[in-house]
């Protein structure tokens, strides 16, 4: 009598199939489930938005020197830098328009000049703030809102219906609300795409 015939032997034999099926039936599972999009913005119970720890591992869209749209008499020149996730660049990639749920990072850094070897030109250092913009037609009445973080913060609430960035990004941004038209890897998509609005280019005064 081998293995097989026995009571046991089939038992076993059958729990064996089963298990395979298990792992089989898992793996297609696994295979069909559609790539899970994050980060996405979170909020903690008063709705404030929790500052994305990651952002620097973000897609970077180009980086500003003292860009300055109401002049101030002494206005402190800064770098920004433009970070959105990686898979909202993507969806961007493939259709010219942001997906719900697109976050946008200002990181703003201080500006030096002299140090070790360079004599001219500037360099970036320490984190002045982040101004963060988040497209949620769920959450927001207007779809479009708007953050500011200090260097440590860690939460922060919207700004209030009416607020100038949300104005501003209005009225002049090239794509929706950004501001592809300084982005120069996406404004060749958006132009593809056929959602570049050109007359944005125009030199203006912001107010
Ligand atoms: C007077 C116009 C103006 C105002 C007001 C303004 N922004 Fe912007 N914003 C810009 C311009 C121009 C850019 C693109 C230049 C850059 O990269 O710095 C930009 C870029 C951004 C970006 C990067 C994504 C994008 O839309 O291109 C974020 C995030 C952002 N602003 C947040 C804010 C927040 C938060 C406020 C309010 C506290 C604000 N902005 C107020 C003009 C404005």
């Amino acid at each position: 009598m081998t293995l097989l015939d026995s009571p046991d032997g089939e038992l076993t034999m059958k729990a064996l199939m089963c298990s395979a099926l298990v792992v089989l039936t898992c793996l297609v599972l696994l295979s069909s489930r559609p790539e899970k999009k994050g980060p996405v913005p979170q909020y903690n119970q008063k709705g404030e938005l929790l500052r994305p720890a990651d952002y620097r591992e973000w897609m970077f869209l180009s980086a500003g020197y003292g860009m300055n749209y109401s002049p101030g008499p002494d206005s402190h020149e800064l770098f920004t830098n433009v970070f959105v996730q990686r898979w909202a660049y993507d969806e961007f990639g493939r259709s010219g328009k942001w997906p719900e749920q697109s976050m946008f990072v200002i990181d703003e850094r201080d500006a030096a000049s002299r140090s070790s070897i360079n004599q001219k030109g500037h360099y970036q250092t320490d984190l002045m703030g982040l101004a963060v913009e988040v497209k949620d037609s769920a959450r927001n009445s207007d779809k479009w809102a708007y953050y500011v973080f200090t260097p440590d913060g860690q939460t922060a609430g919207a700004m209030p219906k009416g607020n100038p960035c949300w104005s501003c990004h209005d009225a002049h941004a090239a794509v929706e609300h950004t501001f592809v038209q300084f982005y120069p890897t996406l404004k060749v998509v958006a132009k593809k795409y056929g959602t570049y609005n050109e007359s944005r280019e125009q030199v203006t005064d912001a107010k």
